[in-house]
């Protein structure tokens, strides 16, 4: 048979692709983690199509189709030979014993993605009604998740996971000659536990709602520092500060609430504050100061107003600035590194 084929160069608007089919590309890489592709291929790497199949127990042509996703997202790609690798990033991110991704994509996959079908209506009101998913008491998701013991898991996971891979260098540093630090929203005591380690003469008090100091005061337990970590069940919102440290932490915090709620926590912190005590601020990330990027500080902001709670947002430097002279701080070092994750640290 004669086979005559033409084509014309492609044009192809790789961007718009992946903003319209982004739903759908996001499940394609649950599923790739979920069926154990990538930690197969990172085990076995050069598999042919056939192979793989076999290996997974997957239909062939199952196969197929999301090994077309996920060379088109560049996450694997197909040697001349036919034979499939995953690109070397992927490979540390999902598999081996500390893969540096999985919490993440079972984060967005189980907590986000269904909240953000109501991103429309949840701006038209200035509102999280994305909460709805996730009925209970309480009108933030952080209050929420107690009613939902293994979304709490799977959110304390990724919170921890972000941390594990450290603290900037400069936060942690900066307490070399800190008594007591109080780790506001401190979470499961990943943090604390870090600080402790890094400092032996400090202490840490940890912040958080009941159920989430209940898992931190474990934490602390598990790693034989229960008698330097101490948690302080609270609204953070609302309650007042211990007194008595010379040193607060607001870790991943300043972006869940609002303008009025972050000045009030910086004003608050000034107040309990001894002369010389240190105000530490990792957001963690910062937007450009015009507003317009990057896309990791859109889609954050994106999902405090339309889930997290319905106030938050990534904010610029210049805020910071703002908050911190309003409260009488004396100096205020602000360092932003290539990832736009930013730390404050002020000094009253
Ligand atoms: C994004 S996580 C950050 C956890 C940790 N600081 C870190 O850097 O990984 C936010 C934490 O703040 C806590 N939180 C949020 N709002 C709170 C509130 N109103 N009162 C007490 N804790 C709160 C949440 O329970 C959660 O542990």
């Amino acid at each position: 048979m004669e086979f005559r084929r033409t084509r014309e160069p492609a044009q192809r608007d790789r961007e718009l692709m992946l903003m319209l089919g982004g739903a759908g590309f996001f499940q394609a890489l649950v599923a790739a983690h979920e069926l154990g592709l990538f930690r197969y291929l990172a085990a076995h790497p050069g598999m042919s199509q056939a192979a793989l199949a076999e290996g997974l127990g997957l239909p062939p042509a199952s196969l197929r189709v999301l090994l077309l996703a996920c060379c088109a997202m560049k996450l694997v790609e197909r040697t001349q030979d036919g034979e499939y690798r995953n690109l070397e990033w992927v490979s540390a991110a999902f598999a081996g014993e500390r893969p540096s991704f999985t919490t993440v994509v079972e984060g967005f996959d189980r907590l986000l993605y269904q909240p953000f079908s109501r991103l429309t209506e949840s701006l038209r009101r200035g509102t999280n009604l994305g909460l709805d998913c996730y009925p209970g008491p309480g009108n933030t998701l952080y209050e929420r998740l107690a009613a939902h013991p293994p979304l709490e898991a799977i959110f304390h996971a990724w919170m921890s996971n972000l941390s594990s891979s450290g603290l900037p260098e400069r936060l942690t540093g900066a307490l070399h000659d800190r008594t007591h630090v109080l780790d506001v929203g401190g979470g499961d005591g990943t943090n604390a536990v870090l600080l402790a380690k890094a400092h032996p003469g400090l202490k840490v008090t940890i912040l958080d709602l009941p159920s989430i100091c209940e898992r931190a005061r474990a934490r602390a337990a598990a790693e034989g520092l229960d008698g330097r970590i101490s948690t302080h069940p609270c609204d953070i919102r609302t309650d007042p500060f211990p007194t008595g440290a010379d040193a607060i932490l607001f870790s991943r915090i300043f972006n869940i609430y609002s303008e009025e709620q972050n000045r009030g926590f910086v004003r608050r912190s000034a107040d309990s504050l001894p002369p010389g005590g240190l105000l530490l601020v990792f957001p963690s990330m910062v937007c450009d100061d015009d507003e317009t990027g990057p896309l990791s500080a859109a889609f954050l902001s994106l999902y405090f107003l339309c889930l997290a709670t319905g106030e938050g947002r990534v904010y610029p430097p210049s805020s910071y600035e703002e908050w911190f002279r309003e409260a009488g701080f004396s100096s205020l070092e602000c360092t932003v590194d290539a990832g736009d994750d930013a730390v404050f640290i002020g000094r009253k």
